[in-house]
Order: structure tokens, then sequence, then C-alpha cells
């Protein structure tokens, strides 16, 4: 992946996701290694939005979600499938928006600060292969465009790259 993004933070949420996703097509690179390409999205979505206080990936083996590449302070390391935000959506196959993490029935809190969250399944032939997990100090910081284009991120990560050959 090269190193350079350019977001414009003036455009509409709509806008800087498809400013970000077009850049991000050209530079996720399949001849690279997965955990590579990986660390550099999160790192995008970092920096292009203010909102976001940590963002990551889990990746399954074995029924549990492991910590993947991330960005933002450190986090469990190991989730059950069907445990808190991450496990719940990996259980359902769905996303998962919550907009107060403390009506959230068993969420996991890696930082008290947080207020809110997005869980973006990552499916392959109807196999879950780990979640994106985004987290906000604001509440009702995501809504259905964020899950919308995010959704669209996840669905070409998972044709681009090999998620088969990650060891963990
Ligand atoms: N809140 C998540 C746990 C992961 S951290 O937010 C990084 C959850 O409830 O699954």
């Amino acid at each position: 992946m090269a190193e350079i993004l350019v977001i414009n933070k003036n455009l509409s949420l709509q806008e800087i996701y498809e400013s970000l996703l077009r850049q991000l097509n050209s530079l996720i690179n399949p001849d690279e290694p997965l955990i590579s390409n990986l660390a550099n999205i999160t790192a995008a979505l970092k920096d292009t939005f203010e909102k976001i206080s940590w963002v990551g990936f889990y990746l399954l083996k074995n029924e549990r979600l492991y910590l993947g590449p991330f960005q933002g302070k450190v986090a469990c390391t190991v989730i059950e499938t069907g445990q808190g935000v991450c496990g719940n959506s990996a259980a359902r196959k769905e996303t998962i928006i919550v907009n107060d993490v403390d009506q959230f029935p068993g969420h996991i809190a890696c930082d008290s600060g947080s207020r809110s969250e997005i869980v973006i399944p990552l499916i392959k032939d109807k196999r879950i292969l780990g979640v994106l997990d985004l987290d906000s100090y604001q509440l009702s910081a995501f809504n259905e465009t964020d899950k919308y284009y995010l959704e669209i991120l996840c669905k070409t990560l998972i044709q681009k790259l090999s998620f088969e050959r990650i060891v963990l």
C-alpha cells in the first residue's frame, strides 16, 4: 500500500467515504501481507475521522475473536463469539450500531471513555473471518451512512485479500 492519503474533511460524510474508498481501492495490495494491508486500513480510518477513538480488526480462530491490527489504546485481546458487540456481530453475521454503549447488555468496555460503537462482520461464503470495530467518545457517532460505506470497505477487503493466509 502506498503511504499517501488525501482527504478533504470539509466534504459531507458521504463524499469523504467516496474519496476514502476510491483511494483505498487502489492502495490495497493483494501481493503484500494481509496484516500490512489491514494495519494501514485502520490508520486511514483513524486519520480520516476525528470521531473515531479506536478502530481495529478482530480476527476469528476457533470460535474466538483475536485482536488484530488497530489504532488507539490497548484493547482486549480475545472476545468469545456471542460476547460483547464484536462477538454478537460475528454470531449474528450483521453490522451492529450501538448509539450508547451503556444501553448494550454485555458491551465490553476496553476504554471507559467509549460512548458509541459500530461493528461490521467480515464474511466470506457465509463464513465469519472476523470483524471491523470502530469506537467513539461521542454518543451516536455512527449512522447508516457509516454502515453503508464500511460494509462496502469490508466486502472489498474480503474480495481482494486472502484472510486464510494469516497466522493467528
Ligand atoms: N467494545 C467491544 C470490545 C472491543 S473494544 O471496543 C476495542 C465489544 O463490546 O465487543
